[in-house]
């Protein structure tokens, strides 16, 4: 175990915003967009709170109550209040950060390239062939390892000169820039037929499995549950932060950024008349989609273009930090390397391990699916258990700065109950498909 004493947030705004930097990110304004447009609209905004409050929630409070509670990264956390027969489900997290974070850090890669592209030559071309040669191969590859060593940089500086401080400075920026791209795109001819795409309400839509199952995998990858980064970061809180408070701020702080980022994305989309390409969800809709649009508006397309992609860049790059920094504090836990040499030697072997998403963007669709399907429902399941029916006193690990709160025993049954079965419903019934899509990739037809 590490010898020095533990690093703490400075303040409670630093560590708010860095919850909020990873959260916010690629999975807010990426794929809750397209998610919401395709399944239901409106009606599937109002799944997605219902799941965000009914299931993500409670388990991010049951994150900030293990890791504060332990004060050590995931694997030791869940060591220390259940014993060693928990240890592989730390293991469990710290592999899914692994994996997450090697394909992230390619879609993170192609959002810097088209903003370096922006910057020298604009959005001309064929989107779609420039997709192709943005997203796959040596220069898909080359963008990512920037990427990662961005990352790599942040977080071998330490919880408060790197994470809190990169935090403190990107994510106002973040906000200015999501509005004020939201108010642009608002004044655009087509807004409201964006308007009436992203939020046409389609209540027979939402009463379908798959839908739930994207509402959900969508509420906590977006929120950053089910594998240990919130975790991760309260294992730097004191204990007289008031974890529900929190937990509604960055809930609700994330909530609002995908919202938003709806209300930018589609204006600009219909401006040109661009909607039936967002109707196939492939994971590279926005970034054909997007460019096109860009294209059409000259040089106003250039400068809105570039700022949005630098937005994303910035989102992805504070989510990004918070999946290293899970592997990170887990490898200076268990070998008691110094912060530095964790970062870069975990950093190279999560860039080598993105190789096959750099590849091939169907690699990554199912790495993606599986992540979502199987490992976050799964791992989250799993945490509502160990703090529903194993830990010995949870109560008293989240009302610790939270006395007056009187609500704690409805939290406790939401997850003993209501979160492991839903979860376990929908993991169930989810395997065939990702089993599926999983063979599909090794199937020659
Ligand atoms: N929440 C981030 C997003 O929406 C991604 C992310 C960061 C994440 N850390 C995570 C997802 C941990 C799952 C688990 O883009």
């Amino acid at each position: 175990m590490a010898t020095a004493p533990r690093e703490q947030w400075s303040s409670r705004t630093g560590f708010v915003l860095a919850a909020i930097g990873s959260a916010v990110g690629l999975g807010n304004m990426w794929r809750f967009s397209y998610l919401t447009a395709e399944n239901g609209g409106a009606a599937f905004v109002l799944l997605y709170i219902a799941m965000t409050a009914l299931i993500g929630l409670p388990v991010m409070l049951a994150e900030l109550a293990i890791g504060r509670g332990a004060r050590r990264s995931p694997v030791q956390a869940l060591v220390h209040f259940g014993g060693h027969a928990w240890k592989p489900l730390g293991a469990l997290f710290v592999a899914s950060g692994f994996l997450i974070l090697s394909y992230y850090s390619v879609i993170a890669g192609w959002t810097l390239r088209y903003a370096v592209g922006a910057l020298l030559q604009g959005f001309g071309g064929v989107a779609t062939e420039r997709f192709g040669e943005v997203a796959t191969g040596w220069d898909a590859f080359a963008y990512h390892v920037v990427f990662m060593g961005m990352t790599v940089a942040i977080v071998a500086s330490g919880v408060r000169r790197g994470i809190e401080r990169a935090a403190l400075i990107l994510m106002p920026m973040l906000f200015v820039v999501v509005v004020g791209i939201a108010l642009y795109a608002s004044g655009l001819e087509g807004a409201t037929d964006g308007y009436r795409y992203y939020l046409q309400t389609d209540f027979g839509r939402i009463l379908s499995f798959d839908v739930l199952r994207d509402a959900t995998g969508q509420a906590f990858f977006s929120l950053s549950l089910g594998m240990g980064a919130m975790l991760t970061f309260a294992s730097y809180l004191s204990r007289d932060h008031h974890l529900p408070n929190e937990s509604l701020m960055i809930g609700g702080a994330d909530f609002a950024v995908a919202f938003v980022a709806g209300l930018m994305v589609f204006p600009l989309i219909f401006a040109l008349g661009l909607s039936d390409a967002v109707g196939e969800s492939t994971v590279g809709a926005l970034f054909i989609t997007l460019p096109t649009a860009f294209a059409g508006m000259g040089t106003a397309g250039q400068v809105v273009g570039l700022v949005f992609f630098l937005a994303l860049m910035v989102g992805a790059l504070t989510s990004a930090i918070s999946l290293l920094e899970v592997v990170v504090a887990a490898a200076i836990d268990a070998f008691d390397w110094p912060r530095a040499r964790s970062a870069v030697l975990m950093g190279a072997l999560i860039a080598l391990l993105g190789v096959p998403s750099a590849w091939s963007t169907d690699v990554l669709g199912v790495i993606d699916g599986v992540a979502n399907n199987l490992l976050l429902i799964g791992g989250a399941l799993a945490l509502s258990v160990f703090v529903g029916w194993v830990m010995p006193d949870p109560m008293g690990e989240v009302s610790a700065g939270a006395e007056g709160v009187r609500w704690f025993f409805l939290w406790r049954a939401l997850l003993r109950f209501v979160v492991p079965i839903v979860l376990g419903v929908i993991l169930v019934l989810g395997l065939p498909e990702t089993v599926a899509s999983i063979a599909g990739l090794f199937a020659t037809d």
